[in-house]
């Protein structure tokens, strides 16, 4: 469910027309509705809070902006972050220090003293290497690192290849088999106080069949880990949960989820944490774009040239991800047509063959499902600069990210005295 409804023939986030939004921030922008954010948040909470001890970190990389992040904080959720900027950006938001998670296999030992200094809740180390490393940097400066291990346990996801994590081919994680051995050498190192697993297999996950059989190999894992003698006290199920791109899709809902955990998890007797990205802010977002010109040709279908492009919305371009398109004030006419931005590659199409509303230059559309992975994966590419982010809550609209221009890019630039 989200806000993002016709209300007398025109498209509304909220409360608010889009042509409003259009006119004063100007096209394309990215709009995100407050009220859906809540409302997957607490959904998602709901869901889970049977499961007893729950910890929620919010994977910033779905959406980094900081007036969203704020709402995830107002929401009591932490961060599940993966470089040393999306752990200031949580910091800066007013999360907890102590409720962020830092992922991710390439961390430097920058990031980690950045980590270790703000005292943040947990590592989730990705190698053998890492964790010693971290051990030397944690004991070297007198503190702790509390960790988990996050293991790779060689299960399809079945997802799209680009974001699938848990197959023994994968970077992630170490391999399931050696992780009993791993967690008892790094135990036993100053600085590190290893208190449990992770494991993260994928996103956009249609089917919990995976999901479900990679927590029963981390329960086996934990239960030879404790009988060893060593401490598990929480455990990172990690993120992945679907959202329905295509009007009609169904996805598995966060209540069949949650039961599905309960399930897996019966009696393991820990704190179990989790990193939803895409379920919370998929659907909290659209890309609100006009059209700039449709182009005909005889015998093929109309090109609808939008003035967003792949720089903007790179999903389409990189995973050959559908969005819906829809027109911000349909006539009931339809049509059939190739959606395409002005990026001079042919990688700049958005839809081909699609059967869509009737569209004509002026006027507005949006790409829907673009809350996560949508603004924060836009490049400057063709030097089209960033787009504005605007939210709205009721019928405010306030912007939560200004325009970049090309202009303010290349200011950054230099040219050097020797090519005067
Ligand atoms: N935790 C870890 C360790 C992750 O790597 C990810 C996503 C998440 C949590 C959040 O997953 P989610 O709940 O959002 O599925 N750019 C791609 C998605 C990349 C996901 C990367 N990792 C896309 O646009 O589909």
């Amino acid at each position: 469910m989200d806000h993002f409804q016709l209300k007398n023939g025109e498209l509304h986030a909220e409360d608010v027309p889009m042509s409003r939004i259009a006119e004063e921030f100007g096209t394309p922008v990215y709009v995100y509705s407050r009220a859906t954010l809540e409302r997957h948040a607490r959904v998602f909470r709901e869901a889970l809070t049977p499961l007893g001890k729950i910890h929620l970190a919010f994977a910033v990389k779905s959406n980094p902006n900081l007036a969203v992040l704020r709402v995830m904080q107002r929401e009591g959720f932490g961060a599940d972050v993966v470089s040393g900027g999306e752990l200031a950006r949580a910091l800066a938001a007013g999360m907890p220090a102590s409720d962020i998670v830092f992922s991710g296999v390439g961390k430097t030992t920058r990031e980690m003293m950045q980590g270790l200094d703000v005292g943040i809740g947990q590592f989730n180390i990705e190698s053998e290497e890492e964790g010693v490393e971290l051990a030397r940097i944690a004991d070297a400066a007198g503190r702790t690192a509390h960790c988990a291990l996050r293991v790779n346990p060689d299960i399809d996801a079945g997802t799209h290849e680009k974001i699938s994590t848990g197959k023994s081919d994968n970077k992630f994680g170490v391999p399931i088999d050696q992780a009993a051995g791993m967690y008892a050498r790094l135990s036993a190192l100053p600085g590190l106080d290893m208190r449990g697993l992770a494991v993260h297999i994928g996103s956009q996950l249609s089917d919990l069949a995976p999901l479900e059989e990679a927590f029963a190999k981390v329960g086996a894992l934990m239960a030879d880990i404790r009988a060893a003698g060593f401490t598990v006290t929480h455990v990172d199920l990690g993120g992945g949960l679907g959202v329905p791109y295509k009007a009609g899709e169904v996805m598995p809902s966060p209540a069949e989820y949650g039961a599905m955990v309960a399930r897996a998890t019966k009696g393991w007797d820990v704190t179990l944490m989790f990193e939803p990205g895409r379920v919370i802010a998929g659907n909290a977002g659209v890309l609100l774009t006009e059209v700039i010109r449709v182009k005909r040709n005889a015998n093929r279908d109309p090109f609808v040239i939008v003035d967003a492009a792949m720089n903007d919305l790179a999903r389409p371009a990189l995973y050959g991800a559908w969005h819906d398109f829809d027109a911000v004030e349909p006539t009931g006419q339809r049509m059939t047509a190739n959606i395409v931005g002005p990026i001079c590659e042919t990688g700049d199409t958005f839809a081909m063959g699609r059967e869509m509303d009737a569209l004509e230059a002026g006027d507005l559309a949006v790409f829907r499902t673009a809350g996560a992975y949508g603004a924060t994966m836009a490049s400057s590419y063709n030097s089209r600069g960033f787009v504005a982010e605007v939210m709205v809550d009721g019928d405010r609209v306030a912007s939560v990210a200004d325009r970049i221009l090309p202009e303010d890019i290349y200011a950054a630039e230099r040219v050097p005295e020797w090519l005067d």
